[in-house]
């Protein structure tokens, strides 16, 4: 009996102790006043997608002043960035960027594919050549 409960509270500190995802050294932030999840993207130069990827739950509608959320998870950090320019579509940015356009909504799993009719000017994308494995 005693050994099995020493076996589950093995077992539990080891699950525990490694999440799926940690916060990548250095990339974590602070939530500012006035702050959007846009406009920390922007600023930060993090793939739109990146950030609700890295922040389980994100809730960008309601951003707390203080709060403390992550910019990119260990292994999941695009810093191959775009930034959306007028008159750009996906086909331009991938051509542009010199990857297949199949890459490019692999890395940005936020943009509709493939009508890709919901990118602004001024959103940041992921334009790395190889896959980042969000979620991973
Ligand atoms: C594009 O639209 C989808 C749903 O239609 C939404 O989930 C996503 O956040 C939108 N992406 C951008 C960059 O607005």
């Amino acid at each position: 009996m005693f050994m099995k409960i020493a076996i589950l509270a093995i077992l539990a500190t080891a699950i525990s102790a490694y999440p799926q995802a940690q916060c990548a050294l250095g990339r974590t932030y602070t939530v500012q006043p006035g702050d959007t999840c846009n406009g920390i993207s922007g600023q930060q130069s993090v793939p739109l997608f990146q950030l609700t990827s890295a922040n389980t739950g994100l809730n960008c509608n309601n951003l707390l002043v203080g709060q403390s959320i992550c910019l990119a998870d260990v292994g999941q950090d695009c810093t191959d960035v775009h930034v959306v320019g007028m008159n750009e579509n996906c086909a331009s940015i991938a051509m542009d960027a010199h990857i297949p356009l199949t890459t490019l909504f692999a890395n940005n799993g936020n943009i509709n594919d493939p009508s890709c009719n919901n990118i602004s000017v001024g959103d940041v994308l992921c334009v790395a050549s190889t896959a980042i494995p969000y979620g991973a």
